[in-house]
């Protein structure tokens, strides 16, 4: 589905990834962790397009999508949900939610009730601005807007990020209904907590100083805390 090869992408004169490859299979959810500063959300972006790596490269659904712009890449599936989670706080939950379907380039302004099933908040509050919504709130919605493109591959850059527990259970809850029923949806997960990613994760990846240090099945807790504490 998602195949990256020896990336290496930088900053100017600093090198943030070094030298990564990393493959998310067909349907499975797989987690990226790694303490603060390693490159986590340089590598989601690098994926997404905004970013452009100096060497490697990036194929998806089979194509090599390495030179393509950010638009192409979201209207071939590739759905993102930025860490900071990133809505637009003038416009109302509604149209934060239009602008995915924008994204993907579709022609009928209909939200798929699905999303509202997931995060009846995003219905609830659909004519309020982006802005008046809690921490939690706007992360459902970043979320939703992402999954109004339809994609097949999703990218979630540390969803429970300062978020209250029941809206952290609501999107663990979520990820697992879209394992189970969208079984052509991929998810790549950057995941602090050792619990979150353990409940949702088919594979993982540790990465630390812009390489990936450990991958497997397994999430070891004692192993990866080796690489997780400071
Ligand atoms: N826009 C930027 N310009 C220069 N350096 C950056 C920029 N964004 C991030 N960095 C640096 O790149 C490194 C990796 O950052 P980031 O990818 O955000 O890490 P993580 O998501 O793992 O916490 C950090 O040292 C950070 O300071
Ligand atoms: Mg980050």
């Amino acid at each position: 589905m998602l195949k990256l090869s020896n990336l290496e992408v930088a900053y100017d004169e600093s090198t943030v990834i070094r030298d990564v490859s990393l493959t998310v299979e067909p349907g499975n959810v797989v987690c990226l962790m790694g303490r603060n500063g390693v490159g986590k959300s340089t590598l989601m972006k690098t994926i997404m397009g905004v970013l452009e790596p100096r060497n490697g490269s990036i194929s998806y659904k089979g194509e090599e999508i390495t030179k393509k712009n950010a638009t192409y890449r979201a209207r071939k599936g590739l759905g993102y949900v930025p860490q900071g989670r990133e809505i637009f706080p003038q416009l109302t939950v509604y149209e934060n939610l239009l602008l995915g379907l924008e994204a993907r380039s579709k022609k009928e302004e209909v939200i798929d009730e699905k999303i509202y099933e997931y995060f009846p908040v995003l219905q609830e509050m659909k004519d309020r601005r982006g802005g008046d919504l809690s921490g939690g709130q706007q992360q459902q919605l970043s979320f939703g807007r992402a999954l109004v493109t339809e994609p097949n591959c999703l990218l979630l850059d540390e969803p429970t990020e300062g978020i209250q527990p029941n809206i952290v259970a609501d999107i663990q809850e979520v990820i697992k209904d879209i394992k189970r029923n969208q079984q052509n949806t991929s998810i790549l997960l950057v995941e602090q907590s050792f619990d979150f990613a353990k409940s949702v994760a088919d594979y993982f990846y540790v990465m630390d100083k812009g390489r990936i240090v450990y991958e497997g099945e397994e999430l070891i807790e004692e192993e990866v805390n080796r690489y997780l504490s400071v």
